[in-house]
């Protein structure tokens, strides 16, 4: 029996047990202060998952396989999906856990036995379980992107700041551990000086005007869905090169850009039926004559590859390169050096181990992927979307 067919139990609800993660208690007796502390491994952090759709289940086998993390409940609008989601893995959880299905998602948030949440609906529909969970006090993952237009991102950013609770979007391909090395060759000049930087990101899916991919209503479009990848990462690479990501001091042959905000922009698409962007391609530049091409499509073919030029060489990730695992390293004079660098489960590994280290660190934002980058990246988007006419209706409010 799979898991689609098998009977839906009743939901379980939490038990009312303290979170062991938030608030684990003193346990010295008195008597303890003679003998040495002993260091006891962090409690495992316990996820949560809203909208258990597709990418969910990638969350949830990344997160059953880390050793810090275990996924502890779900919450779906159909109780019957999050069940058959919650069957799905059940097996897999680790055996201390039980894996809840929520009633509703006051519950999910509010419940002790969470520590923090992952949301994974549609871009329209970010909004509500994100503020839901800040307010409850409970750590967010968002999937990318964040919500539709820097103008909703604002209060929830606030939020996460104000009540100094963790919020970043889950723009995975930044911890990917390929993007390590990239980082490393730009940060160390193996290209020289940055010259240019293009990127792809296209798929055809079928045309579907009620699917999350074309629907205005769950801010469908090729930006938000892929152009993420294409701007967030071009954003990233723009700070190796220069050597202002966090983190990463100036090193012999970067140079320095400064904030990456282009200074001439060029933005030509092509609309679906259904009013949202179907196909977007760019031309920005920035300082020193840099410049940036990007494509993303939701009705074309392409390798998905990202080339970054220098003077002295260029880096190519052939195929994939929001999801890479392979790049090549081209240098005058010198033989081509290649980097692998496979993922230890999935991918998401990365971003969760992130996620965990900054709540433990008491941090609300990432240094890798801090709020300012998903602002920066939405207000790009906004202006694309302005330009190319896509608005969506919720918009309009
Ligand atoms: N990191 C990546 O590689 C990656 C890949 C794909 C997608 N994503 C991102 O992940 C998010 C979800 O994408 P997906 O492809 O997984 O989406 P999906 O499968 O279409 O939907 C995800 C879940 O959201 C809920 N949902 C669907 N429509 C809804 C609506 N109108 N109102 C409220 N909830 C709704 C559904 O759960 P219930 O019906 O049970 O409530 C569904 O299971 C998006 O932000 C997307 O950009 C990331």
């Amino acid at each position: 029996m799979n898991a689609s067919s098998a009977p839906a139990p009743q939901p379980r609800t939490a038990s009312a047990s303290a979170s062991a993660f938030a608030t684990a208690p003193a346990t010295a007796s008195p008597t303890a202060t003679a003998i040495a502390p002993e260091i006891a491994p962090a409690p495992a952090l316990r996820w949560a998952i809203v909208g258990p759709g597709r990418i969910a289940h990638r969350f949830a086998q990344a997160v059953q396989a880390l050793p810090g993390a275990r996924l502890v409940a779900v919450h779906g609008r159909s109780a019957a999906r999050a069940t058959a989601f919650a069957q799905q893995w059940q097996p897999a959880v680790k055996a201390d856990a039980e894996l809840l299905v929520m009633p509703t998602l006051e519950a999910l948030v509010h419940s002790p036995d969470v520590d923090a949440v992952y949301v994974a609906t549609p871009h329209s529909h970010h909004s509500e379980p994100v503020l839901a969970s800040l307010r409850a006090g409970k750590p967010v993952l968002c999937e990318k992107s964040l919500v539709a237009s820097a103008a909703l991102a604002e209060p929830l950013l606030a939020l996460s700041r104000s009540r100094q609770v963790f919020l970043m979007e889950a723009l995975w391909t930044r911890f990917l551990p390929l993007y390590a090395q990239l980082g490393a060759w730009l940060r160390g000049g193996a290209i020289g000086p940055l010259r240019a930087v293009h990127s792809s990101l296209c798929f055809a899916p079928p045309f579907d005007p009620a699917s999350r991919l074309f629907n205005p209503a769950l801010a469908g479009g090729a930006l938000l869905d892929l152009g993420v990848y294409n701007l967030s990462v071009l954003r990233w690479v723009l700070q190796q090169a220069a050597g202002t990501a966090p983190g990463a001091g100036p090193e012999p042959g970067s140079q320095a850009h400064g904030t990456p905000e282009p200074t001439s922009w060029h933005i030509r698409g092509q609309l679906a039926p259904s009013g949202v962007d179907l196909r977007v391609a760019g031309l920005l530049g920035f300082a020193d004559g840099v410049t940036a091409t990007f494509r993303c499509a939701l009705d074309s073919r392409s390798a998905n590859a990202l080339h970054i030029e220098g003077r002295d060489g260029h880096i190519v990730l052939p195929h994939d390169f929001w999801q890479a695992t392979h790049a090549e390293l081209h240098r005058a004079d010198a033989p081509v050096q290649l980097a692998d660098a496979p993922f230890a489960i999935n991918g998401f590994e990365g971003q969760i181990d992130e996620a965990t280290r900054c709540i433990r660190a008491g941090l609300f934002e990432s240094p890798v992927m801090p709020h300012a980058e998903t602002l920066a990246t939405l207000r790009w988007m906004d202006r694309m979307r302005s330009e190319l006419g896509v608005r969506y209706p919720f918009e309009n409010l």
